[in-house]
């Protein structure tokens, strides 16, 4: 295949919050585009949408609507995927999707760039980006598999109301509109829109994030524990998650211990060695109080890594904190990102 010039793109799921910031960067020129076609449900199909100066009517999603598409991005959740996703790939698109649908199948390679570029090589069709939490954790673990090894990773998350959608964002505001009034808060989404019970978010910290699975992990916690593993291509390394909601908008943040192969690296090495790495940006001075937080990574690409320090016990191990916008890199510039090298690799 040859580089071709002007791709025509289609994002479904485009009124969302992922679909709107992959407009955003797709605004960027990434690559050269000639078309975007955007789609959503029947909700918003009519509706205008402004990218690039050029207004664009929103479409109603189909099986029939993807012909001369070359790359469509999917963003509407799991069921569009599972329905749409492989009428847009009959029709000769690369689908890119956002949703968990094919993250685990082992024909679709679940990638971030700076990870495991070269498993885009094995598309069939269609290739997964990762979890948001998952994504920004891999980032950062990248430079220290690579020159120490790693034997094991416990995460506990901090993560952003944004990850589970315009309306949970809206239930936030609310809430927190409600307490300050006196009000009893509303709660109808968090921790999770298809479980029975509710708990209000505003002023509040949930530790469940989507459904229980038997095992007493949440879903969220099995994606970050499997899709770690898959994208490092590592079968063995130990993971363990702990997925917690904040009352806060955009950004997550994580906590990490690491356990390497190598005993004694210093501190002063392993800073050299991340912050050396594609991707992130080494904030870590206690000194000046520098360390990333969910506001100062808000709307970036990066992913920020910061309060590095030696475990205590431990002469392999160490922990960490790891801050990303979860719509940006755990999200629509990820996915923008696979585009391009797709685009860079012709393999579009
Ligand atoms: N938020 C995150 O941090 C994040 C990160 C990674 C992955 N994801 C995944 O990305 C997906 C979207 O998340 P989001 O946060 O953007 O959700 P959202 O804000 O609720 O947006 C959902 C989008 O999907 C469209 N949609 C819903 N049902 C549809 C249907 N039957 N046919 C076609 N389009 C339909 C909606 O269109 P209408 O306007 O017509 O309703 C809207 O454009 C989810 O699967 C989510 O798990 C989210």
């Amino acid at each position: 295949m040859t580089n071709k010039k002007g791709y025509r793109v289609a994002v479904v799921g485009a009124t969302g919050a992922v679909g709107q910031n992959i407009l955003k960067y797709l605004e960027e020129k990434p690559f050269d585009i000639e078309k975007i076609k955007l789609f959503s449900s029947k909700r918003s199909a009519g509706k205008k949408i402004e990218v690039s100066g050029e207004e664009i009517t929103v479409e109603e999603a189909a099986e029939d609507v993807f012909d001369g598409i070359d790359i469509a991005f999917f963003s509407a959740g799991g069921a569009v995927t599972e329905k749409l996703a492989p009428a847009a790939v009959k029709s000769g698109a690369i689908v890119i999707d956002n949703t968990s649908f094919y993250r685990m199948d082992k024909d679709v390679p679940l990638i971030v760039p700076e990870v495991n570029e070269e498993d885009l090589k094995n598309h069939k069709g269609i290739i997964a980006n990762p979890n948001c939490s998952t994504i920004q954790m891999v980032v950062a673990l990248k430079p220290i598999q690579e020159k120490y090894g790693l034997n094991r990773v416990i995460v506990s998350t901090y993560q952003a109301v944004s990850g589970a959608g315009l309306a949970a964002e809206e239930e936030l505001k609310t809430q927190a509109e409600q307490f300050l009034n006196g009000e009893e808060m509303e709660a109808n989404i968090l921790p999770a829109g298809a479980d029975k019970k509710h708990y209000p978010i505003a002023f509040n910290a949930l530790p469940q994030i989507d459904l229980f699975e038997e095992n007493g992990y949440t879903k969220e916690e099995m994606k970050m524990i499997n899709e770690t593993k898959k994208i490092m291509n590592e079968p063995n390394l130990q993971v363990a998650a702990t997925c917690v909601r904040l009352p806060v908008f955009s950004s997550h943040s994580e906590s990490l211990f690491v356990e390497t192969n190598t005993a004694d690296v210093s501190i002063e090495e392993l800073k050299e060695t991340i912050s050396a790495a594609e991707g992130i940006i080494l904030e870590d001075d206690p000194n000046t109080q520098t360390y990333p937080t969910p506001l100062s990574a808000q709307d970036k690409k990066g992913v920020y890594v910061g309060r590095i320090r030696k475990d205590l016990d431990d002469n392999k191990g160490f922990h960490m904190w790891v801050v990303a916008d979860n719509l940006v890199k755990g999200a629509a510039w990820n996915t923008v990102q696979i585009a391009q090298s797709l685009v860079k690799n012709n393999l579009v």
